[in-house]
């Protein structure tokens, strides 16, 4: 059966963008984007940081009181034809790492709508929203998710987030 333009569904394209230290908001980005069949994109900083636990805490630290700018080895391909950009990152004394605010400055999210997803240990997403839109000021955030515990609990109410969106 033939459909008018207007009752074909607008299928929105989706990227999961992410950063990750040990491989925790790694796993999150990989099972989502498989239930959802959102694209991935890793955010890899040019200059890694510690293995080491107390090493990098001092690092991030630095960072956030710097407010620096940790470059990334490389941008989103075709960004233009996403409308949803899921970010992920671990939580880094109580906010984003500052890795996050160079994805968000650097590429054009105008008119997008971020969808910021946390994995942490124990105090929850922080001031990431706060730090997040204070860089990013065109498109239209969506609350932070804090995804810890179950895993499929997590990724399931990703994705209803990101069919909302
Ligand atoms: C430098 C650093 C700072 C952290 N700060 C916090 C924090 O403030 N609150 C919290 O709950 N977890 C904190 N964590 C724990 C991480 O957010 C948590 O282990 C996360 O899931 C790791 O994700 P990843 O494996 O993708 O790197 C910190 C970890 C590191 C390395």
């Amino acid at each position: 059966m033939l459909l008018y333009e207007s009752e074909v569904p607008i299928m929105k394209k989706t990227l999961i963008a992410y950063f990750t230290r040990t491989g925790i908001t790694k796993k999150l980005a990989e099972d989502t984007a498989k239930q959802t069949g959102a694209d991935l994109f890793a955010i890899e900083p040019v200059k890694e940081h510690s293995s080491s636990y107390l090493i990098c805490v001092g690092q991030a630290k630095l960072e956030n009181l710097q407010n620096a700018r940790p470059a990334i080895k490389a941008k989103p391909q075709n960004l233009q034809d996403y409308d949803t950009i899921v970010v992920m990152f671990p939580i880094w004394w109580f906010t984003c790492p500052n890795i996050i605010l160079t994805f968000l400055e650097e590429n054009d999210l105008s008119g997008k709508t971020v969808i910021p997803v946390c994995t942490y240990g124990s105090s929850g997403k922080g001031s990431s929203e706060k730090a997040m839109t204070a860089v990013c000021k065109d498109a239209t955030f969506k609350p932070c998710i804090e995804a810890t515990g179950l895993k499929d609990k997590a990724v399931a109410a990703i994705a209803a987030v990101i069919e909302e969106a």
